[in-house]
């Protein structure tokens, strides 16, 4: 998720567990084929981070091709695809969502970076570009036949953005035509809306976005529940020593502002649902150093682990980091 899956933000999920593959903000091929210092940085991970996939996005097929030899040269396991960005400045350009209503452009990028690359080439896709455009199984089968080894399908057109919910029959419709692994996306936020997937389509994985930001801990209590044991339910103290960790990875990668700001907006994802949540996201939300923003995880967690109220500062109104819920953003 650009914006949001950065080193930090996937080091961390990768320790707290069950994480089967990480994948890369989406990376601008313009940009990296520049030498956008953004773009580089965005192309950085961590050995522990393996396997890692580099997504990369773009319209013009050499500046594609270019961009997929130096992912494989940094040494990521994957070269991913993005064909489901809806940003009106990354589909302008033929990218991202873009490609779905261009077959003939996609299928020449696919072939020009396969025959350039020997690590895997996967993609992902939306259901379409517009509402009555619904191509998903028509793009998945051509990716298929460019040599495209894993197809990841988010249920939802271009045109619908993030409204409504993600259309996980085409993902079964998918899985019945192709042969290489399909995984859907879409709206799984819980254990039992995982396997209730896996078992509708029968898909080979499932991808977790907005879920793992609520909930870092999501993949690791879905391996858990699929391999027969108890999911694992982290305590108070294990909430606070993600959120501090979070905080130290972040200053540790970036400067000082950028990663305060990195954690407001979603160090309060970690704690939806716990007791006086909202006030302490509107306390961070308003904290102006690290000092203050570590003062205030104090505050809280002492609070509510001596099973105390937790009311904030003196009386302050819930007032939030807003929560990203696209890549429109970020684009
Ligand atoms: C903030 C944000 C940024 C996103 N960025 C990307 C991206 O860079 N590449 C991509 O393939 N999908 C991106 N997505 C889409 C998600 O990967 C996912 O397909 C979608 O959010 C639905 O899944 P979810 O309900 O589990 O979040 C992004 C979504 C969000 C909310």
């Amino acid at each position: 998720m650009a914006g949001v899956t950065d080193v930090s933000f996937r080091r961390l999920l990768k320790r707290c567990g069950g994480v089967g593959l990480t994948v890369s903000e989406f990376i601008s091929v313009e940009g990296l084929t520049r030498s956008n210092p953004k773009s580089k940085r965005q192309m950085r991970f961590y050995e522990e981070e393996r396997p890692f996939a580099a997504q990369i996005f773009g319209g013009q097929t050499e500046r594609m091709r270019m961009a997929a030899e130096m992912a494989e040269e940094v040494g990521a396991d994957i070269l991913d695809i993005n064909c489901g960005c809806p940003a009106p400045k990354v589909v302008k350009h033929g990218g991202g969502s873009g490609l779905l209503k261009d077959h003939e452009r996609l299928e020449t990028i696919l072939k020009e970076i396969k025959k350039s690359i020997t690590i895997p080439l996967t993609i992902k896709i939306r259901a379409g570009f517009y509402d009555h455009t619904i191509n998903a199984v028509e793009t998945a089968r051509l990716a298929e036949a460019c040599g495209v080894e894993h197809i990841a399908l988010h249920g939802r057109t271009k045109e619908q953005g993030y409204r409504g919910l993600a259309n996980w029959d085409l993902v079964k419709q998918i899985k019945e035509v192709v042969k290489v692994p399909v995984s859907g996306s879409g709206d799984v936020t819980t254990i039992e809306g995982a396997f209730a997937r896996f078992r509708e389509t029968g898909c080979d994985g499932i991808l977790i976005g907005r879920g793992a930001m609520a909930n870092p801990w999501i993949f690791r209590q879905i391996e858990d529940v699929s391999q027969g044991r108890e999911p694992f339910q982290p305590s108070l103290a294990d909430k606070r020593g993600i959120l501090l960790e979070y905080f130290d990875m972040l200053r540790e990668d970036m400067p000082e502002t950028p990663a305060i700001n990195r954690m407001k907006q979603l160090a309060g994802q970690f704690t939806r649902g716990l007791q006086g949540g909202a006030l302490f996201r509107t306390s961070v939300y308003h904290s102006h150093s690290v000092e203050e923003i570590l003062s205030r995880i104090e505050e809280y967690f002492s609070a509510i682990e001596s099973g105390q109220p937790y009311y904030g500062e003196a009386g302050a109104q819930v007032d939030e980091a807003p929560v990203l819920d696209s890549c429109e953003a970020a684009a």
